[in-house]
């Protein structure tokens, strides 16, 4: 179980369940790097870079990018300086191969996990959330076109870019990605669990991106 002061901890959950608008609040108040393995890939789309071209095809179908690409992304990842006193990781693991080769990856360096925070939400809120979703191209905030809106239509509250809707947010992908993530990801769940690391939180709709935050403070003792 999560103690205070403790500072490695994983976002769990679906596509849509809230993981970037959670990591955005939470790396304000722990003072630690926010981790996402799609926000890495994205940037690698945007700049064309050979680990996005091989992304891209994965990531439009909405299936998982091969482990061993992944892995070593990551962990590289969490290597770097910023991650020395914590992390935040926000869609990795999302296979038990990800989640041994991370719990491995730690410990040789004498670290661990400290909490797993798992957002959960039913189904059909899902979809809901996702195909509404749009993002900031510069600061990569999330808004909701009727949930969460902008201030203003179509800009960034924070910084003024311009929102957009991701290319795997169409409701067939959407509906491909929660079935990857029931049959690949859900059982890092009982992984978790086993380990007594899991915190859940109910993170669906009649509690807004507050509430769960608040939840998640309160189960992490932050
Ligand atoms: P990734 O970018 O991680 O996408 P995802 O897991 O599908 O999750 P999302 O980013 O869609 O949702 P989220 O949980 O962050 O929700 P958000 O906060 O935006 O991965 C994309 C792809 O990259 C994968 O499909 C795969 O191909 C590849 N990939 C990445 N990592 C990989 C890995 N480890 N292994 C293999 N492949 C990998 O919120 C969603 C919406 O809901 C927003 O509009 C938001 O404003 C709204 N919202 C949030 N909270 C609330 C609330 N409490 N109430 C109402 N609305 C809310
Ligand atoms: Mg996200």
């Amino acid at each position: 179980m999560t103690e205070r002061g403790s500072r490695n901890i994983i976002l769990l959950g679906a596509p849509g369940s809230g993981k970037g608008t959670q990591a955005a609040r939470l790396t304000e108040r722990l003072g630690v790097p926010a981790v996402s393995t799609g926000d890495i890939f994205r940037a690698n789309i945007a700049e064309g870079t050979a680990l996005g071209k091989e992304a891209k095809g994965y990531m439009d179908r909405g299936e998982l990018v091969p482990d061993a690409v992944v892995i070593a992304i990551a962990l590289d990842r969490i290597d770097a300086n910023d991650c020395r006193n914590g992390f935040l990781l926000d869609g990795f693991p999302r296979t038990t191969e990800q989640a041994d080769a991370l719990d491995r990856h730690l410990a040789a360096a004498g670290r661990g996990i400290d909490g797993v925070l798992l957002l959960d939400v039913p189904t059909e809120e899902l979809v809901r959330r996702i195909s509404g979703r749009r993002v900031c191209r510069s600061c990569g905030a999330s808004y909701h076109v009727t949930d969460i809106p902008p201030a203003r239509a179509g800009l960034c509250d924070a910084c003024d870019g311009a929102l957009y809707a991701r290319d795997d947010d169409n409701e067939e992908t959407v509906r491909n990605r929660i079935e990857v993530y029931n049959v690949n990801t859900a059982p890092l769940t009982a992984y978790y669990e086993e380990r007594k690391l899991l915190l859940r939180i109910a993170a669906s709709g009649a509690s807004g991106p507050d509430a769960v935050f608040a939840d998640i403070l309160k189960a992490l003792r932050a």
